[in-house]
C-alpha cells in the first residue's frame, strides 16, 4: 500500500496541469502551485475542460467530474505543499531553477516527505544533494498528455533509497501507469532514444530531403507511429525539446544530440509550438 494520500505539483505548464489530472483521478487529494494566481486558475479550467470532454464522450459522469476536480486545490503560496506526501516539480527544464526550487521545497515540505521531479533529462542527483534528505528524492517522470500516456520512468539517483523508488513505482502504478525503473542518466531511456531522431528529422528538412509533411507522413505509415516528428516536437514544446538536446549533449557529446539550428532559430523567434500557437505549424 502507498503511504501518498497528498500530492503536491509545482508548475502550471503542459505537464503540471495534466499531473494535475492524473493524481487527481488516481484518488489522490492534489495541491498544484503556480507562481501566479492566474497560473493556479488556469490549471483547474485546463484538467475542468479536458474532463467535461470525458463526459461529453460517456467517459464519465458529472458527478466523478465534479469529484475529481473537488480533489484538486490550487495556490500560488510554496508554503501550501507543507503537508504533501510527495512533491513532484514540474517547472521549465533549466538545472539552476529547479536546484534552487529545491532548495526551497526542503525548507517547506515535511521532512517525510518524498521529493520528485518530472525532468525530462537533468541530473537527479543535483537536485538530491541541494536537500537535507537525499535518500528521499528522485524522478517520476510522466509523458505527454500525462492523462493519456501509459508510461513512467521511475529514475534512481544514486542517492536515493530503494524504499522512495518503491513508493514512486507504487504511485505510478496508483495512477494507473507502467513503471519502469531507470538510472539516473541524462535522458532516460525514452528521449535518450527518441531525441536524435526527432532531431535528425529537422536535420533532414534543413537538408532538403523531403517536405515537412512528408516527413511526418513517412514516419507515420512507415513505422506506424501514431504522430510525425514534427507533429511530436509541437507538442512537446520545441523549447523543451531545445533544453532536453542539449542536456543530452551536454552528459554525452554525441553530435546526434547537438540541437540543430532550425531548432534555435525558431525558439529565439518565440515559435515553441502548440502552447505559443506557432511552432512548425500554425495552430
Ligand atoms: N512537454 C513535454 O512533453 C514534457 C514531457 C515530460 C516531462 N516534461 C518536463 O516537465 C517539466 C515542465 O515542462 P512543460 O512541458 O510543462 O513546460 P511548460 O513550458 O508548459 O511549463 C513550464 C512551467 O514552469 C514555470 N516556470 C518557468 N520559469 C520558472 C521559474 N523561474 N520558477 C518557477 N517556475 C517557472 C512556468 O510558469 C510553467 O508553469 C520540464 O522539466 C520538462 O522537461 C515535459
Amino acid at each position: 500500500m502507498s503511504k501518498i494520500s497528498c500530492v503536491g505539483v509545482v508548475g502550471s505548464g503542459i505537464m503540471g496541469s495534466g499531473l494535475a489530472e492524473v493524481a487527481a483521478r488516481a484518488g489522490f487529494d492534489v495541491v498544484v502551485r503556480s507562481r501566479t494566481q492566474e497560473g493556479a486558475d488556469a490549471v483547474l479550467d485546463r484538467v475542468g475542460s479536458g474532463l467535461a470532454r470525458q463526459v461529453a464522450k460517456e467517459r464519465m459522469t458529472e458527478e466523478e467530474r465534479r469529484a475529481i476536480l473537488d480533489r484538486i486545490s490550487v495556490t500560488d503560496h510554496l508554503g501550501r505543499l507543507a503537508d504533501c506526501d510527495l512533491v513532484i516539480e514540474s517547472v521549465v527544464e533549466d538545472l539552476a531553477i529547479k536546484r534552487e526550487l529545491f532548495a526551497e521545497l526542503e525548507q517547506i515540505v515535511k521532512p517525510a516527505g518524498i521529493l520528485a521531479t518530472n525532468t525530462s533529462t537533468l541530473p537527479v542527483v543535483e537536485l538530491a544533494m541541494v536537500t537535507q534528505r537525499p535518500d528521499k528524492v528522485c524522478g517520476i517522470h510522466f509523458f505527454n498528455p500525462a492523462p493519456a500516456m501509459k508510461l513512467v520512468e521511475v529514475i534512481k539517483p544514486l542517492t536515493a533509497s530503494k524504499k522512495t523508488t518503491s513508493v514512486a513505482v507504487e504511485c505510478a502504478e496508483a495512477c494507473g501507469k507502467d513503471a519502469v525503473l531507470v538510472e539516473d542518466r541524462a535522458g532516460f531511456v525514452v528521449n535518450a532514444l527518441l531525441f536524435p531522431y526527432l532531431n535528425n528529422a529537422v536535420r533532414m528538412l534543413e537538408q532538403g530531403t523531403a517536405s515537412m509533411d512528408d516527413i511526418d507522413t513517412a514516419m507515420m505509415g512507415g513505422c506506424n507511429f501514431p504522430m510525425g516528428p514534427f507533429a511530436l516536437l509541437d507538442l512537446v514544446g520545441l523549447d523543451t525539446s531545445m533544453s532536453i538536446l542539449d542536456a543530452l549533449y551536454e552528459e554525452f557529446r554525441d553530435p546526434n544530440y547537438a540541437a540543430v539550428p532550425t531548432l534555435r532559430r525558431m525558439v529565439a523567434a518565440g515559435h515553441l509550438g502548440r502552447k505559443s500557437k506557432q511552432g512548425f505549424r500554425a495552430y
